[in-house]
């Protein structure tokens, strides 16, 4: 076996919500990757974690009445759950708010800012907090963000800023020398056409106006862009800049980067910039997988549990989820999530081609030989030599088109193979053989057709992690891992004859596709009851009390920036003191006679020390955006709603 190294990452994943099968996506296609390196004789490091800080997880915390941390443990939690039952084999778990990332990032940040990488200026500017990036006027679209399309916020604030417009022609050049670089090659031409071509802008990498993040070592007002933070992951967690870098020595540069098309820009661009600025190597691959959509559009965890990857493990297996995720999609394009589908590819591929082969092999060396392997003997036939050639060829085609990140061709390459093993039993249909009483014969066409599933499961194995082993155990191979590694497909009929065979149930049974359809829907309408769970009752929502008020006088609270301190009137000389979250949106003499909403029955409380006798309403969405709720008319103060 050769020694060769083997580096893989996926994104790191926001922990702002729990993961949808498009995030499983990636893992999926990274962990199958990683799994066929090591299958083939590669030392494999395979990282991914969670991409903790930064004003879109520090909103998402608030939305839910949580510290970000409180929040983040909660949800890394439950993403490491979901990759455990997916079988996803990680070397390394990093979480971008634990020390050893943060000190490592703080290091870099300096080092950038020591060497004159950095300089301190102010940004005025468009920026969407869901994509967390920056946007000049004339990238947006239809004045939103061309990545998402949601609404991106103004800022204007000081901050620190990298000379990307330094290293520029460098990445050009390397970009123009290696056109394995970014992959597939549409991605390239859109990273030089819309982003290299029309010139680097300098990019803001520190932010003022929030404060989950990692702190500028020598500048504590300001927390590290969060892009910057995250994408230095796959150096931090190999331990560069520490100590023990012997990961790093070992393992950087690393081989692909893995990750959905819409954030290419940060890996072909901004992470290969600062690690030429950091004078380390570039990683070999940046590979832009397509995205996974739903008929209905784009895939969120509010379209419901059909898009649960832990409901959907729970009711087919994670072995038939990842082999629907490896096998539908062509790698790099674009791609429909649907139950349909995914049970068909069940029957046809799973139950019908696999599950049959496996089961009408096992069934007739049971009913032919006892269940006792037998040997092959006697001349070869023609087919006997075309099904041993295929066998030989397939790891070399799978390790080719893997290679490619072809990890749909792979698997069609092995589905080639089973379906020649099926064709095998027809073409030589062993029942008449046993009906004639050619044993010899019908022993060596048996012998094949185990040692044909033997290379099927050894195949199978970085895509199907379970089943496998399952297969091994039935034809016998139980106690003789050397039959199951990569090394033992240099040559064919190891299988040692006289091993006693043992069937189980069928692999995969066949699934009724309208009953399926109809659990698919039942799933739909449980989302919808969920969220109608949600709903209060009218007795509930008049035990509210919630009155229309004036604003009489508006000041600022010391040493709360965000925080406003106001005198609402509510008629019949009844004056509340509120204090209101809206500093950031409102100066006081915006505010100043408005006439807004109250609800006057909350039990009054103290927001840094400072007494608040109800809730101003206000509306705020996504991206940041927040208004207050006013009342147009000629309504007087104190008026209830109802
Ligand atoms: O972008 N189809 O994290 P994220 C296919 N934290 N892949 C999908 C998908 C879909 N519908 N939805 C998500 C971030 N993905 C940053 C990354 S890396 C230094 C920082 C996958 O939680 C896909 O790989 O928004 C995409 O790139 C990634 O999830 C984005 O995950």
């Amino acid at each position: 076996m050769s020694s060769k190294k083997f580096y893989i990452t996926t994104p790191i994943y926001y922990p702002s919500d729990k993961l949808h099968i498009g995030h499983s996506y990636t893992t999926v296609a990274a962990d199958a990757m990683a799994r066929f390196k090591k299958l083939s004789g590669h030392e494999v490091w395979f990282l991914t974690g969670t991409d903790e800080h930064g004003q879109k997880i520090q909103r998402q915390a608030e939305k839910a009445g949580k510290s970000p941390r409180q929040h983040v443990d909660e949800i890394v939690e439950w993403i490491k759950e979901l990759w455990g039952e997916l079988d996803i084999g990680y070397s390394d778990f990093i979480r971008t708010t634990e020390e050893r990332h943060k000190t490592t990032v703080q290091k870099i940040f300096n080092r950038f800012y020591e060497q004159g990488d950095i300089y301190k200026s102010k940004y005025e500017g468009w920026y969407c907090t869901p994509c967390e990036s920056f946007w000049l006027e004339r990238q947006l679209e239809e004045g939103n963000c061309p990545d998402c399309g949601r609404e991106v916020e103004m800022l204007a604030e000081e901050s620190y800023f990298f000379r990307m417009s330094k290293y520029a022609d460098k990445l050009r050049r390397h970009i123009d020398e290696n056109p394995e670089f970014i992959q597939p090659p549409s991605r390239k031409n859109e990273m030089i056409n819309n982003f290299l071509e029309p010139g680097l802008e300098d990019l803001c990498i520190s932010r003022t106006t929030f404060d989950w993040g990692i702190r500028v070592p020598f500048d504590q007002e300001h927390v590290i862009y969060v892009w910057l933070d995250a994408l230095s992951n796959y150096i931090t967690a190999l331990g560069y800049l520490t100590d023990d870098d012997q990961k790093f020595q070992k393992f950087w540069p690393a081989d692909v980067h893995l990750m959905a098309k819409e954030i290419v820009r940060f890996h072909a661009i901004y992470w290969p910039i600062f690690l030429m600025a950091l004078g380390l190597p570039l990683p070999k691959k940046v590979f832009g997988h397509g995205w996974l959509t739903l008929e209905e559009g784009k895939m969120s965890k509010s379209k419901g549990n059909v898009v649960d990857p832990r409901v959907l493990i729970n009711r087919y297996g994670s072995d038939a989820i990842r082999y629907y995720l490896l096998r539908e999609i062509p790698f790099g394009a674009d791609g429909v999530f649907k139950l349909e589908a995914l049970v068909k590819r069940i029957n046809s591929d799973l139950a019908n081609d696999l599950g049959n082969l496996v089961s009408r092999t096992l069934t007739m060396v049971e009913r032919y030989f006892n269940g006792s392997i037998p040997e092959p003997a006697g001349d070869f036939a023609e087919m006997d030599k075309q099904l041993q050639e295929l066998a030989l060829q397939t790891p070399v085609k799978m390790e080719k088109a893997m290679d490619q990140l072809q990890i749909s061709n792979a698997l069609a390459e092995l589905w080639e193979l089973i379906r020649l093993c099926n064709r095998y039993i027809d073409h030589n249909a062993p029942w008449d053989l046993a009906r004639q009483g050619e044993n010899t014969r019908l022993g060596t066409v048996m012998y094949n057709l185990l040692e044909g599933i033997r290379f099927i499961g050894v195949l199978l194995q970085p895509y199907m992690p379970r089943m496998p082993g399952n297969i091994f155990k039935q034809i016998g191979l139980d106690d003789y891992h050397n039959l199951w590694g990569w090394d033992s497909l240099a040559r064919w009929g190891q299988i040692p004859a006289g091993l006693l065979i043992k069937r189980e149930e069928d692999l995969y049974p066949r699934l009724n596709l309208n009953k399926e359809l109809d659990w698919g829907r039942g799933q739909e309408e449980e989302g919808t009851k969920q969220q109608v769970q949600e709903t209060i009752s009218m007795e509930e929502f008049k035990k509210v009390d919630i009155r229309t008020g004036l604003v009489k006088e508006v000041e600022r609270i010391k040493d709360a920036d965000k925080l406003l301190k106001l005198q609402v009137s509510l008629g019949e000389g009844e004056t509340r003191q509120l204090v209101a979250g809206v500093a950031e949106h409102y100066t006081p003499d915006e505010l100043k006679d408005k006439k807004v909403l109250v609800v006057t029955n909350l039990k009054p409380t103290r927001i840094k020390g400072v007494l608040s006798e109800g809730m101003l309403l206000a509306a705020s969405d996504e991206s940041g955006n927040l208004a207050v709720t006013t009342v147009d008319g000629n309504i007087k103060p104190g008026s209830r709603i109802s």
